[in-house]
Protein backbone atom coordinates (compact mmCIF):
# COMPACT_ATOMS: atom_id res chain seq x y z
CA UNK A 1 0.00 0.00 0.00
CA UNK A 2 1.14 3.66 -0.62
CA UNK A 3 1.78 5.49 2.40
CA UNK A 4 0.99 9.00 1.69
CA UNK A 5 2.47 11.73 4.08
CA UNK A 6 -0.03 13.63 6.05
CA UNK A 7 -2.99 10.21 6.06
CA UNK A 8 -4.96 10.86 8.91
CA UNK A 9 -3.55 11.93 12.48
CA UNK A 10 -4.36 11.74 15.68
CA UNK A 11 -5.81 14.56 17.75
CA UNK A 12 -2.20 15.04 20.09
CA UNK A 13 -0.71 15.86 17.07
CA UNK A 14 -3.47 18.42 15.76
CA UNK A 15 -3.15 19.84 19.62
CA UNK A 16 0.37 20.74 18.35
CA UNK A 17 -0.26 21.65 14.76
CA UNK A 18 -3.47 23.50 15.74
CA UNK A 19 -1.97 24.99 18.75
CA UNK A 20 -5.17 24.18 20.78
CA UNK A 21 -4.82 22.30 24.27
CA UNK A 22 -7.10 19.17 24.49
CA UNK A 23 -9.58 19.74 26.71
CA UNK A 24 -10.94 22.10 23.99
CA UNK A 25 -11.44 20.08 21.44
CA UNK A 26 -14.37 18.02 20.68
CA UNK A 27 -13.22 14.61 19.47
CA UNK A 28 -15.68 13.42 16.30
CA UNK A 29 -12.56 11.31 14.83
CA UNK A 30 -13.23 8.28 16.25
CA UNK A 31 -16.31 6.78 15.54
CA UNK A 32 -17.46 5.76 19.27
CA UNK A 33 -20.48 6.06 21.14
CA UNK A 34 -20.54 9.31 22.68
CA UNK A 35 -22.98 7.68 25.13
CA UNK A 36 -21.00 5.03 27.14
CA UNK A 37 -22.53 1.83 28.69
CA UNK A 38 -23.37 3.27 32.47
CA UNK A 39 -21.07 1.02 34.65
CA UNK A 40 -22.19 0.63 38.43
CA UNK A 41 -20.33 -0.44 41.33
CA UNK A 42 -17.97 -3.16 40.21
CA UNK A 43 -18.00 -5.95 43.28
CA UNK A 44 -14.55 -5.89 45.20
CA UNK A 45 -14.10 -9.45 44.69
CA UNK A 46 -14.47 -8.68 40.65
CA UNK A 47 -11.22 -6.27 41.07
CA UNK A 48 -9.50 -8.84 43.30
CA UNK A 49 -9.61 -12.56 41.79
CA UNK A 50 -8.13 -13.54 38.59
CA UNK A 51 -10.34 -14.09 35.77
CA UNK A 52 -10.73 -17.81 35.74
CA UNK A 53 -14.77 -18.70 34.36
CA UNK A 54 -15.32 -17.05 31.49
CA UNK A 55 -18.46 -18.74 30.78
CA UNK A 56 -21.11 -16.09 32.37
CA UNK A 57 -19.78 -13.94 29.74
CA UNK A 58 -20.03 -16.25 26.70
CA UNK A 59 -23.29 -17.36 27.54
CA UNK A 60 -24.63 -13.63 27.24
CA UNK A 61 -22.87 -13.47 24.04
CA UNK A 62 -24.28 -15.83 22.59
CA UNK A 63 -27.43 -14.94 23.50
CA UNK A 64 -27.13 -11.70 22.07
CA UNK A 65 -24.93 -12.49 18.63
CA UNK A 66 -27.49 -15.39 18.22
CA UNK A 67 -24.58 -17.82 17.89
CA UNK A 68 -24.03 -21.04 20.35
CA UNK A 69 -21.71 -19.99 23.52
CA UNK A 70 -19.11 -22.91 21.95
CA UNK A 71 -18.27 -20.45 19.10
CA UNK A 72 -17.54 -17.33 20.95
CA UNK A 73 -14.13 -16.76 22.27
CA UNK A 74 -13.87 -13.28 24.28
CA UNK A 75 -10.84 -11.75 24.06
CA UNK A 76 -8.96 -8.01 25.02
CA UNK A 77 -10.76 -6.05 22.08
CA UNK A 78 -11.58 -7.17 18.66
CA UNK A 79 -8.38 -6.00 17.96
CA UNK A 80 -6.73 -9.03 19.59
CA UNK A 81 -8.18 -11.43 16.90
CA UNK A 82 -6.77 -8.78 13.94
CA UNK A 83 -3.56 -8.79 15.10
CA UNK A 84 -3.45 -12.84 15.37
CA UNK A 85 -5.95 -14.75 13.35
CA UNK A 86 -3.35 -13.86 10.35
CA UNK A 87 -0.61 -15.62 11.95
CA UNK A 88 -2.84 -18.92 12.27
CA UNK A 89 -2.95 -19.53 8.76
CA UNK A 90 -0.46 -20.55 6.04
CA UNK A 91 0.89 -17.53 4.13
CA UNK A 92 -1.94 -17.30 1.13
CA UNK A 93 -3.42 -14.75 -1.08
CA UNK A 94 -5.93 -12.47 1.08
CA UNK A 95 -8.15 -10.00 -0.70
CA UNK A 96 -8.39 -6.88 1.69
CA UNK A 97 -10.58 -3.91 1.13
CA UNK A 98 -8.73 -1.07 -0.49
CA UNK A 99 -9.89 1.58 1.73
CA UNK A 100 -10.59 0.03 5.21
CA UNK A 101 -9.36 -0.03 8.53
CA UNK A 102 -5.44 -0.15 7.99
CA UNK A 103 -4.80 -2.79 11.13
CA UNK A 104 -6.10 -5.75 8.92
CA UNK A 105 -3.95 -4.91 6.26
CA UNK A 106 -0.59 -4.23 8.65
CA UNK A 107 -1.28 -8.06 10.62
CA UNK A 108 -1.90 -10.00 7.04
CA UNK A 109 1.42 -8.70 5.76
CA UNK A 110 3.16 -8.96 8.96
CA UNK A 111 2.37 -12.67 8.72
CA UNK A 112 3.75 -13.52 5.66
CA UNK A 113 0.00 -13.31 3.46
CA UNK A 114 0.18 -11.31 -0.05
CA UNK A 115 -2.17 -8.76 -0.06
CA UNK A 116 -5.07 -8.14 -3.11
CA UNK A 117 -7.55 -4.96 -2.32
CA UNK A 118 -10.62 -5.31 -3.78
CA UNK A 119 -13.16 -1.81 -4.69
CA UNK A 120 -16.42 -3.46 -4.59
CA UNK A 121 -17.99 -6.72 -3.26
CA UNK A 122 -18.59 -8.05 -7.25
CA UNK A 123 -15.19 -7.64 -8.03
CA UNK A 124 -14.36 -9.77 -4.36
CA UNK A 125 -16.68 -12.24 -5.76
CA UNK A 126 -14.77 -12.62 -8.67
CA UNK A 127 -11.50 -12.80 -7.46
CA UNK A 128 -12.85 -16.03 -4.87
CA UNK A 129 -14.54 -17.29 -8.40
CA UNK A 130 -11.40 -17.20 -10.23
CA UNK A 131 -9.35 -18.59 -7.36
CA UNK A 132 -7.20 -15.48 -7.07
CA UNK A 133 -7.53 -15.50 -3.57
CA UNK A 134 -7.57 -17.36 -0.80
CA UNK A 135 -8.59 -15.44 2.23
CA UNK A 136 -10.72 -12.47 2.14
CA UNK A 137 -11.44 -9.31 4.95
CA UNK A 138 -14.30 -7.77 5.33
CA UNK A 139 -15.48 -4.87 7.05
CA UNK A 140 -19.67 -4.51 7.26
CA UNK A 141 -20.20 -1.69 7.50
CA UNK A 142 -16.55 -0.63 6.32
CA UNK A 143 -14.90 2.04 8.17
CA UNK A 144 -14.29 4.53 6.93
CA UNK A 145 -16.38 4.44 3.73
CA UNK A 146 -19.73 3.01 5.58
CA UNK A 147 -20.33 0.34 2.70
CA UNK A 148 -22.55 -2.58 3.40
CA UNK A 149 -22.70 -5.17 2.63
CA UNK A 150 -25.06 -8.11 2.28
CA UNK A 151 -25.14 -11.49 4.28
CA UNK A 152 -26.31 -13.42 1.66
CA UNK A 153 -23.55 -12.01 -0.76
CA UNK A 154 -20.76 -12.83 1.98
CA UNK A 155 -22.12 -16.18 2.55
CA UNK A 156 -21.80 -16.74 -1.48
CA UNK A 157 -18.73 -15.26 -1.18
CA UNK A 158 -17.49 -17.64 1.49
CA UNK A 159 -18.80 -20.41 -0.25
CA UNK A 160 -16.22 -19.76 -3.10
CA UNK A 161 -13.34 -19.42 -0.85
CA UNK A 162 -10.96 -22.16 0.25
CA UNK A 163 -9.63 -20.14 2.79
CA UNK A 164 -11.24 -18.21 5.45
CA UNK A 165 -13.66 -15.34 5.57
CA UNK A 166 -12.65 -12.99 8.13
CA UNK A 167 -16.06 -10.52 8.74
CA UNK A 168 -15.38 -7.45 11.00
CA UNK A 169 -18.32 -6.03 12.41
CA UNK A 170 -17.08 -4.04 14.79
CA UNK A 171 -19.26 -1.31 13.63
CA UNK A 172 -22.57 -3.44 13.30
CA UNK A 173 -24.68 -3.30 16.16
CA UNK A 174 -26.56 -0.49 15.56
CA UNK A 175 -28.48 -2.58 12.41
CA UNK A 176 -27.58 -6.02 12.81
CA UNK A 177 -30.05 -7.22 9.91
CA UNK A 178 -26.62 -8.08 7.80
CA UNK A 179 -24.84 -9.38 10.44
CA UNK A 180 -22.95 -12.85 9.61
CA UNK A 181 -22.69 -13.64 13.17
CA UNK A 182 -25.51 -16.29 12.73
CA UNK A 183 -23.75 -18.13 9.63
CA UNK A 184 -21.00 -19.39 11.94
CA UNK A 185 -22.99 -22.30 13.11
CA UNK A 186 -22.80 -23.47 9.28
CA UNK A 187 -20.09 -21.98 7.65
CA UNK A 188 -17.11 -23.34 8.86
CA UNK A 189 -14.58 -21.20 7.26
CA UNK A 190 -15.90 -18.17 8.72
CA UNK A 191 -14.67 -15.63 11.61
CA UNK A 192 -16.78 -12.52 12.77
CA UNK A 193 -15.71 -10.03 14.86
CA UNK A 194 -17.26 -7.97 16.94
CA UNK A 195 -16.80 -5.09 19.47
CA UNK A 196 -17.99 -3.66 22.91
CA UNK A 197 -16.05 -0.70 22.07
CA UNK A 198 -18.13 1.18 19.76
CA UNK A 199 -21.88 0.26 20.30
CA UNK A 200 -21.63 0.25 23.83
CA UNK A 201 -19.04 3.03 24.16
CA UNK A 202 -17.13 0.42 25.90
CA UNK A 203 -13.56 1.41 24.10
CA UNK A 204 -11.24 1.60 26.80
CA UNK A 205 -12.66 -1.66 28.54
CA UNK A 206 -10.92 -3.53 25.60
CA UNK A 207 -13.38 -6.23 24.90
CA UNK A 208 -14.65 -8.10 21.70
CA UNK A 209 -15.26 -11.40 20.51
CA UNK A 210 -13.71 -13.75 17.78
CA UNK A 211 -16.85 -15.81 16.56
CA UNK A 212 -16.36 -18.90 14.59
CA UNK A 213 -17.00 -22.72 14.74
CA UNK A 214 -13.27 -23.69 12.60
CA UNK A 215 -10.31 -24.61 13.88
CA UNK A 216 -9.03 -20.97 13.40
CA UNK A 217 -10.93 -20.47 16.50
CA UNK A 218 -9.18 -23.02 18.44
CA UNK A 219 -5.93 -22.06 17.80
CA UNK A 220 -6.80 -17.96 18.36
CA UNK A 221 -7.97 -19.31 22.20
CA UNK A 222 -5.03 -21.34 23.22
CA UNK A 223 -3.03 -18.47 21.44
CA UNK A 224 -4.63 -15.91 23.99
CA UNK A 225 -2.20 -15.64 27.30
CA UNK A 226 -4.03 -16.79 30.46
CA UNK A 227 -6.74 -13.97 31.85
CA UNK A 228 -6.34 -11.91 28.60
CA UNK A 229 -9.77 -10.61 29.17
CA UNK A 230 -9.44 -8.91 33.05
CA UNK A 231 -12.15 -9.83 35.23
CA UNK A 232 -13.86 -6.20 35.40
CA UNK A 233 -14.35 -6.75 31.45
CA UNK A 234 -16.00 -10.23 31.86
CA UNK A 235 -18.41 -8.32 34.66
CA UNK A 236 -19.41 -4.81 32.76
CA UNK A 237 -19.34 -7.24 29.36
CA UNK A 238 -22.15 -9.31 30.67
CA UNK A 239 -23.99 -6.68 32.05
CA UNK A 240 -23.97 -4.58 28.64
CA UNK A 241 -24.84 -7.50 26.65
CA UNK A 242 -27.76 -8.20 28.83
CA UNK A 243 -29.18 -4.91 28.91
CA UNK A 244 -31.68 -5.12 26.35
CA UNK A 245 -33.62 -2.21 27.80
CA UNK A 246 -30.52 0.07 27.99
CA UNK A 247 -29.68 -1.49 23.89
CA UNK A 248 -32.93 -0.21 22.85
CA UNK A 249 -32.60 3.23 23.81
CA UNK A 250 -29.19 3.47 22.71
CA UNK A 251 -30.63 2.63 19.34
CA UNK A 252 -33.11 5.17 19.32
CA UNK A 253 -30.50 7.74 19.70
CA UNK A 254 -27.83 6.90 18.08
CA UNK A 255 -30.48 7.05 15.00
CA UNK A 256 -32.11 10.48 16.01
CA UNK A 257 -28.29 11.65 16.37
CA UNK A 258 -27.07 10.28 13.08
CA UNK A 259 -30.20 11.70 11.60
CA UNK A 260 -29.35 15.13 12.72
CA UNK A 261 -25.86 14.75 12.02
CA UNK A 262 -26.76 13.88 8.34
CA UNK A 263 -28.96 16.95 7.65
CA UNK A 264 -26.33 19.16 9.10
CA UNK A 265 -24.03 17.90 6.51
CA UNK A 266 -26.57 17.69 4.15
CA UNK A 267 -27.19 21.18 4.45
CA UNK A 268 -24.30 22.41 4.34
CA UNK A 269 -22.97 20.41 0.79
CA UNK A 270 -26.01 21.62 -0.57
CA UNK A 271 -25.89 25.16 0.35
CA UNK A 272 -21.78 25.22 -1.11
CA UNK A 273 -22.66 22.83 -3.89
CA UNK A 274 -19.80 20.63 -2.99
CA UNK A 275 -19.33 17.52 -5.13
CA UNK A 276 -19.49 15.51 -2.19
CA UNK A 277 -21.49 12.23 -1.40
CA UNK A 278 -22.56 11.37 2.25
CA UNK A 279 -23.11 7.54 3.86
CA UNK A 280 -23.91 7.26 7.19
CA UNK A 281 -22.93 4.20 9.08
CA UNK A 282 -25.04 4.55 12.15
CA UNK A 283 -21.93 5.74 14.15
CA UNK A 284 -20.33 8.16 11.81
CA UNK A 285 -20.85 9.58 8.73
CA UNK A 286 -18.39 9.39 5.69
CA UNK A 287 -18.05 11.78 3.48
CA UNK A 288 -16.31 11.27 -0.03
CA UNK A 289 -15.27 13.61 -2.53
CA UNK A 290 -12.28 15.14 -4.58
CA UNK A 291 -9.85 15.99 -1.92
CA UNK A 292 -9.72 19.72 -2.16
CA UNK A 293 -13.24 20.25 -0.33
CA UNK A 294 -12.98 17.52 2.23
CA UNK A 295 -9.36 18.64 2.89
CA UNK A 296 -10.10 22.36 3.53
CA UNK A 297 -13.54 21.27 5.49
CA UNK A 298 -11.46 18.91 7.67
CA UNK A 299 -8.73 22.18 8.34
CA UNK A 300 -11.30 24.29 8.70
CA UNK A 301 -12.84 22.13 11.61
CA UNK A 302 -9.73 21.89 13.02
CA UNK A 303 -9.03 25.24 13.41
CA UNK A 304 -12.18 25.68 15.14
CA UNK A 305 -11.54 22.84 17.42
CA UNK A 306 -13.32 20.20 16.03
CA UNK A 307 -11.56 16.72 14.85
CA UNK A 308 -12.39 14.87 12.44
CA UNK A 309 -10.89 11.91 10.87
CA UNK A 310 -9.61 12.57 6.73
CA UNK A 311 -7.54 10.21 4.66
CA UNK A 312 -7.39 8.75 0.83
CA UNK A 313 -9.94 6.63 -0.43
CA UNK A 314 -8.63 5.05 -3.07
CA UNK A 315 -4.66 5.11 -2.17
CA UNK A 316 -4.19 1.18 -3.40
CA UNK A 317 -5.92 1.85 -6.90
CA UNK A 318 -3.90 1.69 -9.43
CA UNK A 319 -2.76 4.97 -10.97
CA UNK A 320 -0.91 6.46 -13.71
CA UNK A 321 -0.21 10.10 -15.06
CA UNK A 322 -3.73 10.65 -16.28
CA UNK A 323 -5.69 9.39 -13.10
CA UNK A 324 -8.34 11.99 -11.44
CA UNK A 325 -6.59 13.27 -8.37
CA UNK A 326 -7.05 11.30 -5.30
CA UNK A 327 -11.03 11.03 -4.08
CA UNK A 328 -10.52 12.02 0.23
CA UNK A 329 -12.91 10.45 2.77
CA UNK A 330 -14.02 12.45 5.93
CA UNK A 331 -15.40 10.39 8.53
CA UNK A 332 -17.53 12.55 11.08
CA UNK A 333 -18.42 11.23 14.47
CA UNK A 334 -21.42 11.43 16.62
CA UNK A 335 -21.69 14.78 18.29
CA UNK A 336 -21.69 14.47 22.35
CA UNK A 337 -23.60 17.91 22.46
CA UNK A 338 -26.71 17.22 19.70
CA UNK A 339 -23.95 18.85 16.45
CA UNK A 340 -24.37 22.55 18.57
CA UNK A 341 -21.05 23.37 18.12
CA UNK A 342 -20.72 21.59 14.79
CA UNK A 343 -23.46 23.96 13.83
CA UNK A 344 -21.80 26.70 14.33
CA UNK A 345 -18.64 25.79 13.08
CA UNK A 346 -20.15 24.66 9.39
CA UNK A 347 -21.99 28.05 9.46
CA UNK A 348 -18.58 29.98 9.77
CA UNK A 349 -17.25 28.35 7.72
CA UNK A 350 -19.95 28.66 4.90
CA UNK A 351 -19.49 32.21 5.29
CA UNK A 352 -16.03 31.63 4.87
CA UNK A 353 -15.79 29.82 1.78
CA UNK A 354 -18.95 32.13 0.11
CA UNK A 355 -16.74 35.02 0.57
CA UNK A 356 -13.69 33.69 -0.83
CA UNK A 357 -15.65 32.65 -4.26
CA UNK A 358 -17.33 35.89 -3.94
C1 LIG B 1 -13.22 -1.52 11.85
C2 LIG B 1 -12.60 -1.73 13.19
N1 LIG B 1 -12.47 -2.98 13.64
C3 LIG B 1 -11.93 -3.24 14.85
C4 LIG B 1 -11.45 -2.21 15.64
C5 LIG B 1 -10.83 -2.56 16.97
O1 LIG B 1 -11.75 -2.28 18.00
P1 LIG B 1 -11.66 -2.94 19.45
O2 LIG B 1 -10.32 -3.57 19.59
O3 LIG B 1 -11.86 -1.83 20.40
O4 LIG B 1 -12.76 -3.97 19.53
C6 LIG B 1 -11.55 -0.89 15.20
C7 LIG B 1 -11.05 0.22 16.05
O5 LIG B 1 -11.10 1.37 15.70
C8 LIG B 1 -12.15 -0.65 13.94
O6 LIG B 1 -12.29 0.59 13.48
Amino acid sequence: MNQIPGHGGDLRRACERYGIPLSQWQDLSTGISPWGFPVGAVPETVWRDLPVDTSALQHAAADYYGVSADAVVPAPGSQAAISIVPGLLPPAVVALPACGYTEHEIHWQNAGHTPLYYHTPAQLLQLAKQGAVTHAVIINPNNPTAEFYSAAGLRQLHNQLTGYLLVDEAFMDFDPAESMATSVADCERLCVLRSLGKFFGLAGLRLGFLLSRGEVAERFRARLDPWAVSHPALWVGEQALQNRQWQARQVRRIALMQSRLMQLLTDFIDRLDLEVALSPAGLFVSLSGPAASLEHLHGALARRAIFTRWGYRDCNAPRDATDQPYRVYLRVGLPPDGGVRLKAALNQIEQEWTCITL
